[in-house]
């Protein structure tokens, strides 16, 4: 097995172990792309080195700042000044419960994975996607961009009830997004927000065991007044997660903002998901209330 040439295109993405960041590490690898894997345990990072010699896996919790500098000089010596051609911001974590009964210390968890654990990656990165996008710009090939891509959801568009903690990050991320987006236009650098539905990832389970916990822990009496909620949402959710959609549709969208000359700013994934992005935008808010009400009894 030989590994990647030292004019493949660079990208790392964080959150390797598993669903949507483990497939498109796989597929970029298998584009002959050099993947730096994002990962938190040996045993993921063993699986993904196995699994293809382009990806090099790198041990990255967004939220360790020493994880950070580590990476950081990591990266810059893989890439040996060239640059770092993308970074897909895809780690997180999904924190659900009724406000009331989600402790501070679990927002502040939630908030720091998702969007302050992006935000320290992206500017750990950025010095490296300026110098790549400055390579590119003038090499004359295509893209003649660098990229950034950041995961966000559908829930950054519409926040259910019990997803506030979630929905809160996600809609945070697209925010800062769309500032990026045009402080780094003027760096050759290109940035893509992608809003999925619902993709098969453990990230259901793992939500679903994480809010039982938090409900269990919760004062019995603020519990008992949010059960007939807690229960139709954790119902909704099941459905959800039993009806989610293969992952190879939204790797497909990974890998077009990762390589078309002009990707798109902003795509919400999943057919779904685009006519509840639409309702948001156009109906009074009385209106999507009802009808999230009415789903739930
Ligand atoms: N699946 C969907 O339906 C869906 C829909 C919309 C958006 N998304 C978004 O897609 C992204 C990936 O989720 P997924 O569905 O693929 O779920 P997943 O399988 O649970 O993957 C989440 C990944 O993030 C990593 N992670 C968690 N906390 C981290 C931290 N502090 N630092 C670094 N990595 C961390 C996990 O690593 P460990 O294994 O070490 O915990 C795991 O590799 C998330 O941002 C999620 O919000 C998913």
């Amino acid at each position: 097995m030989t590994g990647p040439s030292p004019q493949s295109p660079t990208v790392l993405i964080s959150g390797c172990s598993s669903g949507i960041g483990r497939a498109a590490a796989l597929r970029m690898a298998a584009r002959s792309w050099r993947v730096l894997a994002g990962v938190r345990t040996a045993q993921a990072a063993a699986e993904l080195a196995a699994a293809s010699p382009n990806i090099t896996p790198i041990m990255l919790d967004v939220t360790s700042p020493a994880d950070l500098v580590a990476a950081t000089e990591l990266v810059t010596r893989l890439t040996a000044g060239r640059g770092l051609d993308a970074l897909v911001n895809n780690a997180g974590i999904c924190t659900a419960g009724p406000l009331e009964l989600v402790p501070l210390e679990a927002w502040r968890t939630q908030l720091e994975v998702n969007v302050l654990g992006v935000v320290a990656l992206t500017q750990a990165m950025l010095p490296l996607l300026r110098q790549a996008g400055a390579r590119l710009a003038t090499a004359g090939g295509s893209p003649a961009t660098a990229r950034i891509i950041n995961i966000s959801s559908i829930s950054g568009r519409a926040a259910l009830p019990m997803l506030g903690p979630y929905a809160a990050s996600k809609f945070a991320l697209g925010a800062i997004t769309h500032a990026l987006r045009q402080e780094v236009a003027p760096h050759h650098i290109r940035v893509c927000l992608l809003e999925p539905g619902s993709f098969d990832t453990a990230i259901w389970n793992k939500s679903t065991a994480a809010a039982d916990a938090l409900a269990a822990a919760a004062d019995p009496a603020a519990r008992a007044a949010y059960q007939p909620l807690i229960t139709a949402v954790k119902t909704k959710i099941a459905h959800a997660a039993a009806t989610a959609r293969p992952l190879e549709p939204l790797i497909d969208h990974i890998e077009r903002c990762l390589t078309a000359p002009r990707p798109p700013a902003r795509i919400v994934v999943g057919t779904s998901s685009r006519i509840t992005a639409l309702a948001w935008s156009i109906l009074p808010t009385a209106w999507t209330d009802w009808a999230i009400a009415r789903q739930l009894r």
